[in-house]
């Protein structure tokens, strides 16, 4: 059926996670789970969503395909707000040399790491990027999936940044996951720059984002700002000509050490700080109090046997929390929803309800799609998980393998596990 209408019944938790903005303190537990539930999808967007019977009283079913959720959970699609998915080459040897005992920021500080990934990626082909970007959409899909958020910052020169971010567009046009482009030449120093970053800032400034504004390639500018890359005044020279220019804003803030980056996406009113490992009580309290979303991002902490973000405080201290992948070639590589669930509820404090709502309407809200995207309500995209088992419980408890049995995006079924293995 190619018409975009779709209904899922008979879910045994219907799990909305409903809400049009950010979620922050007892908010964030309350997913409002409708037993025996459905959801009916026209033309790609949701129309009815409540207790089976009562949706498909006056609903005319043979006008749509349907999905049988008998003995499963249904939830919005996964929103994975922080990712850098476009790269050329990997780092697994890096990954050996953590193991032996160096830093990442020591790699990186000896020419390796970030740097190390923008030569593969300056090489590469945009052919070369597009396929193995549909690849890792395919795999992100595969963990209930349905919009990811994208960075450039791989190539640190004009052409080598609007060939990832145009990139990011060919593989929004041809893949069902949304990708959602940040662009990110604020990632590392390139050697040409190395003891004049404040040059670096000003080349981004006057010769690379003009251009991705103008062409409207990203929606959101990010930093890395961190001991060793950018200083808090450059993120923030950097941030401000980003805001004027139309990008909205995130940063990497805090991530190995605690510059007050928090403080910063709270003064100049970011849509999220990301990482915050190290972040302060006050950044946080200003986090909070901006209305500034908490990206954490676990997966990097466990990679980087860092401790974890504080993410309990941050849920207590008002902030809402969104959880990410991360997913890049250096630090985190890895696309597992389930894994970041299973160590935001194990090792950070948050638990299972929250971290349902962090992936899902907080991610949304992470990038500026609360209204659209990441929940269960009549008018957003009809986005949605069907899980193997009977309740939202097992994703972090089935720790690192996806518990999704079939995704639906815009209306259509875009993944089915079961469809795969009749296939076979
Ligand atoms: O979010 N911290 C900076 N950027 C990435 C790592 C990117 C890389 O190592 O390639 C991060 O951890
Ligand atoms: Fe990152």
């Amino acid at each position: 059926m190619q018409n975009n209408n779709l209904i899922i019944q008979h879910a045994s938790e219907l799990v909305t996670c409903s809400g049009f903005s950010a979620k922050c303190e007892a908010d964030m537990s309350r997913l409002q789970v409708i037993e025996n539930g459905a959801v009916v999808i026209r033309n790609g967007m949701i129309d009815a969503v409540g207790p089976t019977d009562q949706v498909l009283a006056d609903v005319s079913v043979s006008e749509y395909q349907v999905v049988d959720a008998t003995g499963k959970a249904v939830l919005p699609g996964f929103v994975d707000s922080h990712t850098h998915l476009v790269f050329g080459g990997h780092r697994a040897e890096e990954f050996g040399w953590r193991l032996r005992g160096d830093s990442y920021m020591e790699i990186m500080q000896r020419g390796g790491g970030i740097v190390n990934t923008v030569k593969a990626t300056r090489k590469a082909s945009r052919q070369e990027l597009t396929a193995s970007g549909l690849q890792r959409l395919d795999s992100m899909l595969s963990f209930g999936v349905t919009t990811v958020e994208g960075k450039s910052g791989y190539g640190l020169d004009c052409d080598t940044e609007i060939k990832q971010l145009e990139v990011m567009r060919d593989l929004n046009r041809h893949h069902p996951v949304d990708v959602v482009p940040t662009f990110l030449g604020a990632h590392a120093v390139p050697s040409d720059y190395k003891g004049r970053e404040d040059a670096f800032i000003d080349f981004l400034i006057t010769d690379v984002m003009p251009q991705v504004a103008a062409d409207g390639l990203a929606e959101f500018c990010d930093v890395f700002c961190e001991q060793g890359v950018f200083s808090i005044e450059q993120s923030r020279r950097l941030l401000r000509k980003a805001r004027e220019m139309g990008l909205k804003l995130k940063m990497h803030a805090d991530e190995i050490v605690r510059l007050g980056g928090a403080e910063l996406a709270a003064e100049l009113g970011a849509v999220s700080a990301d990482h915050l490992l190290q972040a302060s009580d006050e950044g946080i309290d200003q986090l909070a109090a901006a209305g500034v979303v908490a990206t954490l991002l676990p997966g990097t902490a466990f990679s980087l046997r860092e401790p974890y973000a504080r993410g309990r405080d941050m849920i207590d201290r008002g902030c809402a929390v969104a959880l990410a992948t991360d997913f890049n070639p250096g630090s985190c590589f890895t696309e597992s929803i389930p894994l970041i669930a299973a160590l935001a509820t194990l090792h950070m404090g948050i638990r299972t309800e929250e971290a349902i709502t962090a992936l899902t309407i907080n991610g949304a809200a992470a990038l500026s799609r609360a209204d659209s995207i990441g929940s269960l309500d009549v008018g957003k995209q009809g986005d949605a998980v069907v899980l193997e088992f009977p309740s939202y419980h097992f994703i972090p408890y089935h720790i690192g393998v996806s518990t999704v049995e079939k995704v639906i995006k815009g209306g259509r079924l875009v993944y089915d596990k079961t469809a795969a293995k009749e296939g076979t």
